[in-house]
């Protein structure tokens, strides 16, 4: 798979996923300013993604602060997190990822200014490398939920392009395939931004793995014919309680799941998990441009002018509907998944 995001010469270079599948962009980011850009505007989008992306952002600030002393290094590098911070209010991974940035800053206190510049890109990189190494052990975890000759429907894009590589759900899907078990992927297209038609139809197809698309109101239908055997879809956060907020229409697959007795699995790791929080109701719910809703992508109307919308971004899975949450350290029940992730 093209890298979602990388950190290149002393730029950060991001795949410009709204151009998906259309054309395989990069946008070359030279100062933080236009990575908080690419956050909000989608060109890099997924939990896991965004929180990299905004790692790299606070790094590349970093580098061009003309600081003497340490406290004003310090304050200087802190507004870029705040400002890359305030892009994207859902997904934990960004707040999780610009935290640990600003920890590492403050361990590093008594070091020369340019070292901690050249730690600060090493910080970053450790969190995309780190990011791949979780995708990878929650593919092993996860593969062993699907059955060989097993159909997995999926929603908006868990995979590769969400993440650092490999991908969560997609991960599990890849684990499973590189496993040699034929599956099959039915991916929802995912209204109004199409991260399932754009992106997860086109990923899958990039590796050879089967896959079917459908709009999103289609799911009913194939899981009561029995087309569907499992569901596995990612997450932006985990509240304690176990609630999932996921893209917008998960909240709808995790019910019709629940209603024909299909497994209805998350796959996400630790950096999504949100302990702070304790329900998915304390989530801030990412609310977009109404013109998401009304136009395809962005051009051509497909509703009457002036006609007025809602455009959650995300929705909350209550715990009671999800079989199991796939991590790098395993799978718990959506009621264990705090005490285990204190405990491991
Ligand atoms: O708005 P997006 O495209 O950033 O939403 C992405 C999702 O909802 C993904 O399912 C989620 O971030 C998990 S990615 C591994």
């Amino acid at each position: 798979m093209v890298p979602t995001v990388e950190w290149k010469d002393g730029v950060v270079r991001i795949l410009d996923q709204s151009q998906l599948p259309d054309k395989v962009e990069f946008v070359d980011c030279r100062d933080y300013e236009t990575v908080g850009l690419a956050i909000k505007e989608l060109w890099v989008r997924g939990a896991p993604a965004i929180g990299i992306a905004a790692a790299m952002g606070v790094a590349l600030g970093a580098q061009a602060v003309k600081a003497a002393d340490y406290d004003t290094f310090r304050k200087a590098v802190g507004a870029i997190g705040d400002h890359l911070a305030a892009t994207r209010p859902t997904a934990v991974n960004l707040f999780w990822a610009i935290d640990r940035m600003k920890r590492r800053l403050d361990a590093l206190k008594t070091e020369p200014i340019p070292v901690i510049k050249q730690k600060l890109i090493a910080e970053a990189q450790a969190i995309l490398d780190e990011d791949i190494a979780m995708n990878r052990a929650i593919g092993k975890h996860g593969s062993a939920v699907i059955g060989d000759g097993q159909t997995i429907l999926t929603h908006c894009n868990a995979g590769a392009l969400a993440t650092g590589g490999y991908g969560t759900a997609l991960g599990v899907v890849r684990a499973a395939w590189e496993a040699g078990k034929k599956i099959r992927v039915v991916a929802g297209e995912t209204r109004p931004v199409l991260q399932g038609s754009r992106l997860t139809a086109w990923e899958l197809m990039q590796d050879g793995i089967p896959v079917t698309l459908i709009t999103d109101n289609m799911a009913g239908t194939l899981m009561r014919r029995g087309e569907v055997h499992v569901c596995v879809v990612g997450a932006d956060r985990i509240t304690a309680n176990g609630d999932v907020a996921n893209k917008i229409g998960t909240y709808s697959l995790a019910v019709l799941a629940h209603a024909h007795d299909i497994p209805f699995y998350v796959a996400a790791p630790s950096s999504t998990v949100d302990l702070a929080t304790l329900s998915g109701d304390q989530i801030p719910i990412e609310q977009r441009n109404p013109r998401e809703v009304t136009h395809v992508r962005g051009k051509e109307a497909i509703a009457p002018e002036g006609v007025e919308v809602v455009n959650p971004a995300f929705d909350v899975t209550p715990a009671k509907l999800i079989t199991g949450i796939i991590t790098e350290k395993g799978i718990f029940k959506p009621g264990e998944l705090a005490d285990k992730m204190r405990s491991r």
